[in-house]
């Protein structure tokens, strides 16, 4: 891993290794530590702030691995950003770690709770978009980077009378209440239970919502691009209705990562993308 920062004079480095593969990162920040070219750190994140927020197990212990990164980070005086995204803009299955691949219901909707917590929902392409202008921005230096867009801020009831006008019926809601969502986290299928036990943080305890901005590490991202907009979810509910009327096959299966287009970014001429293993 040394090798190849050096070799590349490698100066930003952004990880996105899985929930399983959190600490695969301590060696990763120990090369980074080692060499001394990499101006900017964002470790594998792009959810909540893992400081704030405290799911049930086994939610906790992936949060408690994120810290404990965060932690070797500080302690190395790397420098880092700590992208804080929310949620992925689509229907938030309690037991998917990819809804963005999935489309919203067609049958019928499960409703968290009385479905009024609000979280935010952000389009991957914006998660990757605003994490590159802020790792180039020395406002984002050494801080969290929070994504709360007021455009994409909704609950479940919302969310889903938003889906059913894009496709033009209405559909029941069946209830899922708190004690199902930490039933399904107990149940430790990982990764489901964790998605079940961040889902019961998310639309039950409201961890999107229930604090301040109030550190002198946070920042927000729309403040620090105030001209730059985000997808909405109208928007991106409207790519999901369009693969539906693209492939009436859709409607009766549910479409998966498989048969769903996949969208690969091209790198910038003066830009080179490295991907490395962490071992
Ligand atoms: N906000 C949200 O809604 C949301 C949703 C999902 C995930 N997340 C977060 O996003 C991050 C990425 O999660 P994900 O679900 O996208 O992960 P994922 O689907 O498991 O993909 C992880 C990727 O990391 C690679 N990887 C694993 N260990 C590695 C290592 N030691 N060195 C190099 N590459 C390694 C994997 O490669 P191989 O395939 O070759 O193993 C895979 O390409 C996590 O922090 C997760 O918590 C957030």
């Amino acid at each position: 891993m040394e090798k190849v920062l050096r070799e590349y004079k490698i100066e930003v480095v952004i990880s996105a290794v899985g929930g399983e593969s959190i600490l695969d990162q301590l060696s990763l920040i120990e090369a980074i530590k080692n060499v001394n070219t990499v101006k900017r750190f964002v470790p594998s994140e792009f959810g909540h702030d893992i400081d704030r927020a405290e799911p049930v197990e086994p939610g906790l212990t992936m949060y408690e691995q994120k810290r404990k990164i965060r932690r070797q980070i500080e302690e190395c005086g790397i420098p880092y950003s700590y992208i804080c995204c929310n949620s992925i803009a689509a229907w938030p299955y309690h037991d998917n770690t990819h809804p963005a691949d999935v489309l919203p219901p067609l049958d019928r909707f499960q409703i968290y709770g009385d479905g009024t917590v609000k979280a935010y929902f952000v389009a991957g392409s914006d998660i990757g978009k605003f994490t590159v202008m802020s790792i180039d921005d020395d406002r984002t230096l050494n801080k969290t980077v929070h994504f709360q867009p007021p455009s994409n801020l909704l609950n479940m009831n919302e969310m889903a009378s938003l889906w059913e006008t894009k496709i033009g019926r209405v559909l029941p809601r069946v209830t899922i209440t708190e004690q199902d969502l930490l039933q399904r986290a107990q149940e430790m299928r990982i990764p489901q239970s964790v998605v079940a036990a961040i889902t019961h943080d998310i639309f039950i305890n409201g961890c999107q919502i229930n604090f301040s901005l109030d550190k002198t590490t946070d920042v927000e991202i729309c403040s620090l691009y105030p001209n730059t907009s985000f997808r909405t979810i109208a928007e991106c509910f409207d790519d999901f209705a369009k693969k539906i009327s693209d492939n009436e096959k859709a409607v009766s299966k549910p479409v998966t990562a498989s048969n769903t287009d996949i969208f690969v970014p091209t790198a910038k001429p003066e830009a080179l993308a490295i991907t490395a293993i962490c071992t």
